[in-house]
């Protein structure tokens, strides 16, 4: 079966699914705004660069043109040239990034909900992000680019670099909430979205969550962070894109601050356990300094030191809470590197539960809140949903709908 005979089925398929929903009417929607996480906003980029990578990799662009998500840029030919446009140079002197050399990016989107639906925008199969959700809302009587709005950004930075998209997401939250007859809003964050939102509201006065904020929905939150960042610093994730080489997209991934901002916090990680082994040296949450200068990639470490504090407390976010996430799926929770492996090839996993990129540690620390603040913190697991499956599963389609529209 073709890709196109795929999708055309999957079309049909939705059809059928949605025309079985009845439109909800009723009291007023809480208006939804969708918060991705990482990689779950799409770039455009245009090029003005003096030095590429390879003789074929292109200098000028008279356009902007599709940089993320678009599945030919990871093609193996192409690859190093993706990533010398998507990678981060980070300043040591001043603590902040900036683009290549020569590359100009757009975030596009900003309020409508196309450029966080689907990854890639010419929608290939794989590359749904918050669609099926979309579509969920859509047949309870919702309006894309009304009341259902995403916030598409700059994933690569972390919240301390983030200030000018808090400024305008909390324009975007005031303007839904006026587009909406005044009904306050339903924030709904995945993976990385979570902390990014998380960092927002502790930084927003009380008295204007009261009246803006109705609750946030968190799916597969990472609140303190993930060992899955260790490998990204170490041998690279082909980010579970077969064709991708792990090696060839690590620069990138070592630039992206966000990966600093995720690694695993010492407040749920002990001194005592190791994340990472190899036969010279084993690395705990309190060996970042030495794992960094091993990986002659201290640059990585500054970045550690600028981000840890952010939600490092987990300060409640005084909003009610909807904690939602997978569990039971084989999950890397410590990486081994054999002899002559560090750091360039694939280490052993050793599997921690979780949602298959998330330790459960991490997606169950919301429960922290409990008791914390005076409005309600809901936590609920789901066997088997996965990281990213959990935006299209059934039981958060169930959840949501009770939550939204009864
Ligand atoms: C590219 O940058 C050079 C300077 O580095 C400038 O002279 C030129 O006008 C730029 N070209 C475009 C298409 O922006
Ligand atoms: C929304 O609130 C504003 C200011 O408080 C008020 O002027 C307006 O009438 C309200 N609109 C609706 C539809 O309730
Ligand atoms: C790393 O930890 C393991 C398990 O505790 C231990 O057996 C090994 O000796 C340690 N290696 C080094 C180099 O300290
Ligand atoms: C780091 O740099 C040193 C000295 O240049 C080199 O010997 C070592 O192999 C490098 N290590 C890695 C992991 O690249
Ligand atoms: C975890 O999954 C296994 C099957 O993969 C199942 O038998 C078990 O009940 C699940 N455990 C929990 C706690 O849900």
């Amino acid at each position: 079966m073709s890709g196109k005979d795929l999708l055309v089925g999957l079309f049909l398929l939705l059809c059928i699914q949605s025309s079985l929903e009845k439109p909800y009417h009723g009291k007023p929607l809480s208006p939804v705004i969708l918060m991705p996480g990482d990689g779950g906003s799409q770039f455009y980029a245009k090029l003005n660069k003096t030095s590429v990578p390879h003789v074929f990799c292109e200098k000028v662009t008279p356009e902007y043109f599709n940089l993320w998500l678009d599945v030919y840029e990871l093609a193996p030919y192409f690859i190093d040239c993706f990533t010398d446009n998507m990678r981060l140079v980070y300043d040591p002197k001043t603590r902040t990034t900036h683009n290549a050399p020569g590359v100009d990016i757009q975030i596009r989107g900003w309020g409508d909900t196309e450029t966080v639906e689907w990854l890639d925008p010419s929608h290939f199969g794989f590359t749904s992000y918050f669609y099926y959700i979309a579509l969920y809302l859509e047949s309870w009587g919702y309006k894309r680019g009304v009341s259902i709005r995403g916030a598409p950004y700059d994933f690569r930075k972390a919240p301390n670099e983030l200030g000018g998209m808090y400024k305008k997401l909390q324009a975007l939250i005031e303007e839904t909430y006026t587009m909406n007859n005044n009904a306050s809003v339903t924030l709904l964050g995945h993976s990385m979205g979570n902390p990014v939102t998380l960092y927002f509201l502790n930084h927003m006065p009380q008295a204007w969550k009261d009246k803006y904020i109705k609750s946030f929905v968190s799916l597969a939150g990472v609140w303190t962070g993930v060992i899955k960042t260790l490998r990204l610093f170490t041998s690279g994730d082909n980010l579970n894109v077969y064709v991708v080489d792990a090696l060839k997209v690590r620069p990138e991934q070592r630039s992206m601050v966000s990966t600093a901002w995720l690694l695993p916090s010492d407040r749920y990680w002990t001194a005592d356990e190791i994340l990472v082994t190899r036969p010279e040296r084993n690395y705990t949450v309190k060996d970042f300094k030495q794992f960094f200068q091993d990986l002659n990639f201290t640059d990585g470490y500054d970045m550690h030191l600028d981000t840890k504090e952010l939600i490092r407390d987990l300060t409640p976010p005084g909003v009610e809470v909807h904690c939602l996430h997978g569990h039971n799926i084989s999950t890397p929770g410590r990486l081994e590197f054999g002899p002559n492996m560090w750091p360039d090839s694939q280490p052993k996993v050793i599997p921690d539960d979780g949602d298959g990129t998330v330790n459960i540690r991490s997606l169950h620390a919301c429960t922290e809140w409990k008791g914390k603040q005076k409005q309600n913190v809901y936590h609920k697991q789901f066997d088997g949903a996965e990281h990213m499956e959990i935006l299209k599963d059934p039981r958060i389609k169930d959840y949501l709908k009770s939550l939204l529209i009864s």
